[in-house]
């Protein structure tokens, strides 16, 4: 039984739940149209992958099993809603890892079957480019959104919801990825981003030079971040004594000539760690006002992990500041991973009325642009 855009009391509200599980991060959420964000709980493995220094796809999926019902009852009780007051469940059906998005698109369709309401697969990235509109002072549409999370790195113009045009994507690793490999080669814990972002606090600047490529106009709204972690290892390498490359006729082999690498000097790692990310910040930051040009918009909304950095933050708002324009930020907790932002697309495409069959879907692979405007229709991820 398919639900009209009308909520079940008749009137305009709608009510639904959101589940969150691309990754390492089991989430649900209760959003009201009427009333807003009614709870939102969320879960991080993080632990769970430290060990191994990144997210292992098998025991993420095994994780969410465990934890997503309990999280859907906890939201619901903190939303003090029943399954009943429901018009809908949304969930992220792409892209991500297979399996751990398997585990929630599982969970919803059944939820949304037993209680006998629509359930929809959200695109992960457009939940990213509309959690700024869960803020007392949403950004306006027409828009340019600069990405920026452990797997993607974009920047997009945004017409509306649902209206994403592409204008510059990363040819290789994402800024999150960049922060969190250059933090492995600084030995921070697994993600690095945060970790290397606080130790950049005391660094200090010119120290070190790293590179940031693609920054020449012709390279237009490009990026490029797979040089960084070289060159970091170079620096750490350097900063360890250990030769760069064996000399003539000598095994490369450091700890036969004495020694093996020293540890690297703390305040050395923190010099580092600040001119990654004025690297990657400055890359970002070009690149963004470059958009905000070409466009002729006046707004730019930041979304995704990597959003959430205090630097970057900061130097955005500085050179938009310059140009007359505004910065648009998702708050602190829902730059990451959450079901909040999973929600506020699910419901603005529910509340038009689309929705899903009754297969159980999800997308590794999902591009942005191939979504469109919320459409009172049945509509496959
Ligand atoms: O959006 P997100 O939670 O997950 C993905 O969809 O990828 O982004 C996670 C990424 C990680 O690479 C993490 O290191 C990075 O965001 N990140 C940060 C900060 N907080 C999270 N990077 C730099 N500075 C931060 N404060
Ligand atoms: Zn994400």
């Amino acid at each position: 039984m398919i639900r009209p855009a009308k909520g079940k009391s008749g009137d305009d509200g709608v009510r639904i739940l959101a589940i969150e599980s691309s990754c390492d991060e089991s989430a649900a959420a209760v959003l009201d149209r009427e009333r807003g964000l009614l709870a939102h709980e969320l879960y991080s493995q993080v632990d769970l992958h430290q060990v191994h220094g990144g997210v292992v796809p098998e025991l993420a999926s095994r994780d969410h099993v465990q934890r997503l019902l309990p999280l859907v009852e906890r939201a619901l009780a903190a939303a003090a809603t029943t399954p009943a007051q429901l018009d809908g469940v949304a969930y992220t059906a792409g892209p991500g890892l297979i399996g751990a998005l398997l585990t929630g698109a599982a969970l919803a369709r059944s939820l949304a079957y037993a209680w006998g309401v629509p359930a929809l697969g959200v695109h992960h990235l457009e939940g990213h480019l509309l959690a700024p509109l869960l803020e007392p002072d949403p950004p306006p549409f027409p828009h340019v959104a600069l990405l920026v999370s452990g797997g993607h790195t974009m920047l997009v113009e945004a017409g509306g919801i649902g209206e994403y045009r592409l204008l510059g994507e990363t040819r290789d690793d994402a800024a999150g990825e960049a922060f969190d490999k250059s933090a492995k080669l600084l030995g921070l814990p697994y993600p690095g981003g945060p970790h290397l972002a606080r130790l950049s606090g005391s660094g200090r600047p010119g120290r070190h030079h790293f590179p940031r490529p693609m920054l020449e106009r012709s390279a237009g709204l490009e990026f490029s971040f797979s040089g960084l972690k070289t060159a970091v290892l170079h620096a750490v390498r350097e900063a360890q004594g250990v030769p760069a490359a064996p000399a003539a006729g000598e095994p490369n082999d450091p700890s036969r000539r004495g020694g093996g690498p020293r540890p690297l000097d703390p305040a050395v790692a923190a010099d580092i760690a600040l001119e990654v990310q004025s690297a990657i910040v400055e890359t970002l930051v070009v690149k963004s006002m470059r958009a905000l040009e070409q466009t002729g918009h006046g707004s730019l909304v930041v979304a995704g992990g990597v959003g959430a950095n205090r630097a970057l933050r900061a130097a955005l708002d500085a050179a938009a500041q310059r140009r007359g324009a505004r910065v648009y930020y998702p708050r602190l907790e829902f730059c990451t991973d959450n079901a909040a932002m999973i929600a506020v697309a699910g419901l603005a495409r529910l509340a038009a009325g689309e929705h899903d069959d009754l297969a159980i879907r999800a997308r590794a692979q999902w591009p942005l642009a191939s979504l469109g405007r919320p459409t009172p229709e049945e509509r496959h991820p």
